[in-house]
């Protein structure tokens, strides 16, 4: 059953270039309601287990590096059929993708540095954001 909600990160690449505030406004206009946010940074261990499903893959350590290169900003998210809504939202993986308007389109510059980070389905939106936040942290 789908749950309305998403996980993401603001990745390194748009904290560093300054972009948190524009990204979530973004979010939040486009009608999702924040349920959990935290100001973080990754450490190569912590990194490497989020990315764990990656690891045969050819970008597993670079990533990994990348996302632990500097803070990231975690959040769980809910609207109405969250996890597709949030992806249009955001745009193609490779930026030089991404539909004109979408915050990858908008603040991202590579495949790696992409801005932003979209659970892929309702079972990964819960397994990522349990990784980062206790109930407590919920609202
Ligand atoms: P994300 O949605 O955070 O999930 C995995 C990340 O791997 C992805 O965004 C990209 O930033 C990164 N990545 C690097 N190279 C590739 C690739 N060839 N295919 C998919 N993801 C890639």
């Amino acid at each position: 059953m789908a749950t309305n909600r998403t996980f993401t990160m603001i990745k390194p690449d748009a904290v560093a270039n300054g972009h948190i505030g524009a990204i979530i406004n973004d979010i939040t206009s486009a009608g999702f309601k924040i349920i959990a946010l935290k100001y973080t940074q990754l450490t190569a261990e912590t990194a490497g287990k989020f990315y764990e499903v990656h690891a045969a893959r050819p970008f597993y350590k670079d990533l990994v590096a990348f996302m632990s290169s500097g803070p990231i900003v975690a959040a769980i998210l809910e609207k109405e059929n969250a996890i597709e809504d949030f992806r249009t939202l955001i745009g193609a993986t490779n930026p030089a993708e991404a539909a004109e308007g979408t915050i990858r389109n908008k603040y991202a510059k590579s495949i790696d540095a992409n801005a932003v980070h979209g659970s892929d389905s309702d079972e990964n939106a819960a397994i990522e954001g349990d990784f980062f936040f206790s109930a407590d942290e919920r609202f």
